[in-house]
């Protein structure tokens, strides 16, 4: 089988998608399975290309056991011929996404998180930027109970046979 891919795209890659990065490599890592798997993010807008995640998303991060170490960039349309998956955290990036990607590619790869989660309300991953500590508490435990949604999505697809 080759790798499965998946970039995590948000608007400024440095909160909510070097998040949904660090826990899906968190928990492929889990399963054992790190090697089975190209993981990245990007962002929409390059305001912050080359810097870190956030602290406060890299110390909430931390405190559940995931360790960011993402540097930001910006997305590009390539990113939709070289990943199997792209995923946005919200509807605003969704948008952007459809509008950047080569023709045909976001109605095969494009998807939001929270589409990948089992149950309960779907809808947007909020942008904890402007807020406090708490939002990035919410923005992990979405990407923890998308995470295996996600794996079983690439699992199943013939592309990645
Ligand atoms: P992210 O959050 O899209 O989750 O990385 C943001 C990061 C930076 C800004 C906004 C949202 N900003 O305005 O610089």
């Amino acid at each position: 089988m080759s790798d499965a891919s998946v970039c995590f795209v948000c608007l400024g890659n440095i909160c909510r998608s070097p998040t949904a990065e660090g826990v899906f490599r968190g928990f492929v890592a889990s399963l054992g399975r790190d090697d089975d798997f190209v993981v990245d993010s990007a962002g929409t807008e390059a305001w912050h290309v080359g810097e870190p995640a956030d602290k406060r998303a890299r110390a909430a991060a931390s405190r559940r056991g995931y360790e960011l170490t993402s540097r930001a960039r910006q997305v590009r349309a390539d990113d939709f011929e070289r990943f199997d998956l792209v995923v946005a955290m919200d509807n605003d990036n969704l948008a952007e996404l459809r509008a950047l990607a080569p023709p045909g590619l976001a109605a095969r790869k494009l998807r939001l998180l929270r589409s990948f989660e089992p149950d309960g309300p779907k809808g947007e991953v909020p942008d904890p930027y402007y807020g406090g500590d708490a939002g990035f508490v919410t923005v992990i435990d979405m990407c923890e109970r998308a995470a295996r949604g996600i794996v079983e999505y690439l699992d199943g697809d013939p592309r990645n046979d």
